[in-house]
């Protein structure tokens, strides 16, 4: 496993691999890294003959009163646990490398519309922090595929809408959450949850299976389930930012038409600021045909 600071020496390693017919598959994290994150990686190990990680706690994607300062930085335990799997290349980079210029002088990259709703609501500048810094390392390492998590359903959306608007030859592949037994997602803020607040926080994912559900049962009012799953996260002690039922390959909200469909909430609970997502298939038209 090599590990990689700057650029150029980064980009002269993944040449030589190009150079002997490998391709490259992609994960970018934060580190903290925990077995979703590991699945990550396993999932590129399988779609790519070389795997470069980046582990980055991007300053641009935190708002002022957010948790860059204690966003936990375990670079000897993520190291562990990536030389244990299959990775070639871990990339390393500081904010000077990211950032030459400074935050304030970054050409910025930004996904409209996307990036305001749901999340971008509530985290104004996000998911610019986000489009910004995974274009940036897309042109660094250009991988053939990337890597990420469904748990940041928005996220991905928003990544695929930006590889797909300005042409990026990167393919995106989205991989299931993985959920600790209760069906917690997981998450590197799980570790801001008191134990009282950790026995509270799997009805996050437990009120949104009972929405899908509710829409299953063909139930058509998907107001009336966003209602019920907002109303039902603060009756358990959460502060719900919003209980969403929207489409899976554009965030609108859906009409009558719509059979694939994603259930999304975000709730706070204590210091953490939680978020889970279920898919949804409705085959409505089928039945109707039927
Ligand atoms: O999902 C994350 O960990 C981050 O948002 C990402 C994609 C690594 C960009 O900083």
């Amino acid at each position: 496993m090599i590990v990689e600071h700057e650029v150029a020496p980064l980009r002269e390693t993944i040449l030589m691999r190009r150079s002997r017919g490998e391709s490259v598959a992609f994960v970018p994290t934060m580190g903290n890294l925990h077995a979703g994150h590991l699945d990550l990686v396993r999932v590129a190990g399988e779609r790519g003959d070389s795997v470069v990680v980046s582990i980055y706690v991007n300053p641009l994607q935190f708002g002022e009163n957010e948790d860059l300062d204690s966003y936990p930085r375990t670079l000897e335990a993520d190291s562990a646990a990536l030389g244990d799997l299959d990775v070639d290349i871990i990339f390393l980079p500081d904010d000077r490398t990211m950032y030459p210029a400074g935050l304030e002088e970054q050409t910025k990259v930004m996904v409209p519309e996307l990036s305001e709703t749901l999340c971008g609501r509530f985290r104004p500048g996000h998911f610019v922090g986000v489009t910004t810094v995974v274009n940036r390392l897309f042109n660094i390492v250009q991988p053939d595929i990337a890597v990420f998590g469904k748990k940041d359903y928005q996220q991905l959306t928003i990544i695929r809408r930006m590889v797909r608007d300005l042409a990026m030859p990167v393919g995106v592949v989205g991989v299931d959450t993985i959920r600790e037994a209760d069906g917690l997602a997981m998450s590197s803020r799980n570790r801001y949850l008191t134990p009282k607040q950790r026995a509270v926080a799997p009805g996050l994912h437990k009120t949104l299976r009972e929405a899908r559900d509710a829409l299953r049962r063909n139930e058509t009012d998907t107001v009336g389930v966003e209602a019920q799953g907002y109303r039902k996260l603060s009756d358990l002690g959460f502060s719900p930012d919003y209980f969403s039922v929207r489409r899976q390959s554009d965030l609108a909200a859906p009409g009558p038409e719509d059979e694939s469909l994603v259930i999304l909430a975000a709730a706070r609970l204590g210091q953490a600021r939680l978020i889970d997502n279920v898919e949804v298939e409705l085959g409505r038209r089928k039945e109707a045909m039927n």
